[in-house]
């Protein structure tokens, strides 16, 4: 079998294995989901969330949009944000770039795309800001991965900038927003250490007085 028709056949097996397992395994599932992370990460096919953190379904909430990007404006990935923080209120948020993403090579060269042209811009805004350091990197693989580290500290800053994160952090709730970046060719995370988990480790420009 070939093109769709594969996908529910996919499907019926899933569902097959999934109650040869656990007779109730959906009724149980749909019942109720409290996943402890949400996870930003790009739309790239090879980066796929819960199987590279070894999650099952209702284990991790996820949000993927090109190149992981969240800015203030986005209402889509505010959207999923809010819902993570407020009702589900996970403790965890993960912005998870990967090297060798497409969006941001894309955003480093002046090809006329489209669209995408508009959203990619938050990447060279990066890249304008970091000009000094990544112009210094002359090889373009190098460069573009370094461009992908920056980027998901940028957006874990982003994040933690919103006044939903804010707020969490005024109403005293345990929440830490990480940044890693998967590498496709070895299939491993790595850490970028940038973790934040008080509104002390912001800049107080972007800081906001919650009421109680
Ligand atoms: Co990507």
């Amino acid at each position: 079998m070939t093109g769709i028709g594969k996908l529910f056949q996919n499907n019926l097996d899933w569902v097959a294995k999934r109650t040869a397992e656990k007779p109730n395994y959906f009724k149980e599932l749909a019942k109720d989901q409290k996943p402890n992370y949400l996870w930003i990460g790009c739309s790239d096919s090879r980066v796929p969330a819960n199987e590279i953190i070894g999650l099952e379904p209702g284990e991790v909430f996820v949000h993927r949009n090109v190149a992981n990007i969240c800015p203030h404006t986005d209402f889509n990935c505010l959207s999923a944000l809010e819902f993570a923080v407020n009702i589900l209120k996970v403790p965890d948020i993960i912005v998870c770039g990967h090297y060798g993403c497409g969006g941001v090579s894309a955003a480093m060269e002046d090809h006329h795309l489209g669209l995408v042209d508009n959203w990619l811009r938050n990447i060279r805004d990066i890249y304008a800001h970091h000009k000094e350091e990544l112009d210094r990197i002359h090889n373009p693989k190098q460069r573009s991965n370094r461009l992908v580290e920056l980027n998901v500290i940028q957006q874990v800053l982003n994040i933690c900038h919103t006044t939903i994160i804010q707020e969490a952090w005024g109403h005293h709730q345990k929440l830490s927003v990480h940044g890693w970046v998967y590498d496709m060719e070895s299939g491993k995370l790595k850490d970028l250490h940038v973790g934040i988990s008080a509104i002390e480790q912001i800049e107080p420009i972007f800081r906001v007085q919650i009421r109680p």
